[in-house]
């Protein structure tokens, strides 16, 4: 789990190397006991009832989470990882031997291949095959059978892992991202066009330390769900606050400041968003630019209580571990993280606890329970990924262009929410664009072309001399 950080610049390099057609897809597989389920609702005229088709998204501890679906005539059973940071509904086809079963595309008689190769990179592993399509439906989803492209993968690398209970990955993103091109209808597009659902997803999910064991203190009374075509108001307490999508390709955002406890981090809004701001749930942690992440360190272990910390515990290469039942959340602050409210002259702010930032490994055992930094450094710009989604339920209003948070009624331990909402606060400190893109880059070419002229001055006056 996570990118040692030679993988990530070698990636990025790839990336910025083959043109506008290439983005990098920042999946990153979830590591760690999930409890997550799947809901859906597709009746826009009729009464909507979300909570009898709830748990239906089954999460398996460590290797992603995924949903139930049918795919051809007759319909092949499988199951679909869930990741909004990416656009191609792409399912196995042939053997791989970390796959129980994969779709056969011979022994669906609805299968159209349209003969066109297809090849997606993310930030963990790679696969390629070829483009078709074909009928497919979701037992515990919206009523109907429905034509989708479909990816049909022929060969991968580092992207099936061992032990994994799905077979397939469902890009929830928009067709900017789709490969080979956008000219590729993903599944959400074809579904809202075909069933007539409200074009809205939201997701919820359970943390990862989460017990459902009642013996312990957590509370567990949710069950926690993906909604297709709309919000369920019971999945969430009190409002719904909404920023704007600034782009239409991953989920961006726009983070207009950071806070770590009550203390601003204090830099230039656009660096939070370069090269971009992004929510991802096919990303593990909140990843950070790597001044923001450094800044963010440096406050932590300022008003942390604990003096030496390891250097391996910021950088993920080392857990904190404490005796067991010594919790070290009180040790920490809250992290906040400020969005452009819709009118954009406004932002509010959702706040997540130590509970999600310092994350328990629960498959160690003996006398320790141990902890990892649920933060990390990031080359290819900011990624609200699940270390802050587990605290909310996020409405994907894709409608009206904007993305939704609200408190889980999920994220409680103890009775005690794990995370905070507030707003409205005045934007008018920060500037009126933050995600006005490249912060850096122009000053370092600008010194970049400032040394040549001072190189090729120097090369003219040694060679006026030595003639
Ligand atoms: C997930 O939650 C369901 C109830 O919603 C429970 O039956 C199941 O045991 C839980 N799974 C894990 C791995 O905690
Ligand atoms: C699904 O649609 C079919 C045909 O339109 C209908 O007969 C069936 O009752 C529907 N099922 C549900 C659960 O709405
Ligand atoms: C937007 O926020 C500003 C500052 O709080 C307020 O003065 C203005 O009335 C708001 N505009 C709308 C349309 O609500
Ligand atoms: C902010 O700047 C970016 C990049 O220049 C641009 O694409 C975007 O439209 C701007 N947003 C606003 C609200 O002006």
């Amino acid at each position: 789990l996570g990118m040692a950080p030679p993988a990530a610049l070698l990636a990025l390099g790839l990336c910025l190397s083959v043109s506008h057609g290439s983005f990098l897809v920042p999946l990153r597989i979830f590591s760690g006991g999930h409890n997550f389920s799947l809901a859906l609702a597709s009746d826009p005229t009729g009464a909507v009832n979300f909570l009898d088709m709830v748990d239906n998204l089954r999460g398996d501890s460590g290797r992603g989470y995924y949903i139930e679906m049918s795919i051809g005539t007759p319909g092949q059973k499988m199951n679909i990882l869930v990741d909004t940071g990416s656009s191609n509904f792409a399912v196995a086809a042939a053997p791989h031997p970390f796959i129980t079963h994969f779709f056969n595309t011979a022994l669906s008689t609805s299968y159209r291949s349209a003969g066109r190769p297809v090849a997606v990179r993310y930030t963990q592993g790679n696969w390629e095959g070829e483009l078709g399509v074909d009928l497919v439906s979701m037992p515990t989803g919206p009523n109907g059978t429905v034509p989708i492209n479909i990816a049909a993968i022929l060969s991968s690398d580092g992207f099936f892992l061992p032990d994994i209970h799905w077979q397939g990955i469902l890009g929830l993103a928009y067709p900017l991202l789709a490969r080979p091109d956008s000219s590729v209808t993903p599944f959400f597009d074809s579904l809202v066009r075909q069933l007539g659902i409200p074009d809205v997803f939201s997701l919820q999910r359970l943390a990862a330390w989460m017990s459902c064991d009642p013996q312990m203190d957590w509370i567990c009374v949710c069950v926690c769900s993906q909604i297709m075509g709309g919000t369920e108001p019971t999945l969430h307490r009190g409002p719904v606050w909404y920023t704007p999508i600034v782009e239409e390709w991953y989920y961006q955002v726009e983070v207009l400041k950071l806070e770590v406890g009550d203390q601003n981090l204090d830099l230039d809004c656009r660096e939070y968003n370069t090269d971009k701001a992004i929510v991802d749930s096919g990303t593990t942690l909140l990843r950070l630019p790597v001044p923001v992440f450094n800044a963010l360190v440096d406050a932590i272990t300022r008003s942390s209580l604990i003096q030496d910390f390891s250097a391996g515990f910021w950088d993920g290469s080392k857990l904190a571990c404490w005796m067991k039942g010594e919790t070290p959340w009180r040790f920490f602050p809250k992290l906040s993280i400020y969005l452009r409210a819709t009118n954009t002259s406004e932002s509010f702010r959702i706040t997540i606890l130590p509970q999600l930032y310092i994350q328990q490994i629960t498959d160690l055992d003996g006398t320790l329970d141990c902890f990892r930094f649920g933060v990390s450094s990031s080359v290819n710009g900011l990624v609200i990924g699940a270390t802050v989604m587990e605290g909310f339920y996020v409405v994907f209003d894709r409608a009206q262009r904007r993305l939704g948070f609200a408190l889980s009624t999920c994220a409680a331990s103890g009775g005690l929410p794990l995370s905070e909402i507030a707003g409205p606060f005045s934007a008018a400190d920060v500037a009126s664009n933050c995600s006005g893109g490249v912060l850096k880059a122009p000053v370092l070419w600008v010194l970049s072309y400032a040394l040549i002229a001072v190189c090729a001055l120097v090369l003219v006056v040694l060679c006026f001399f030595l003639c």
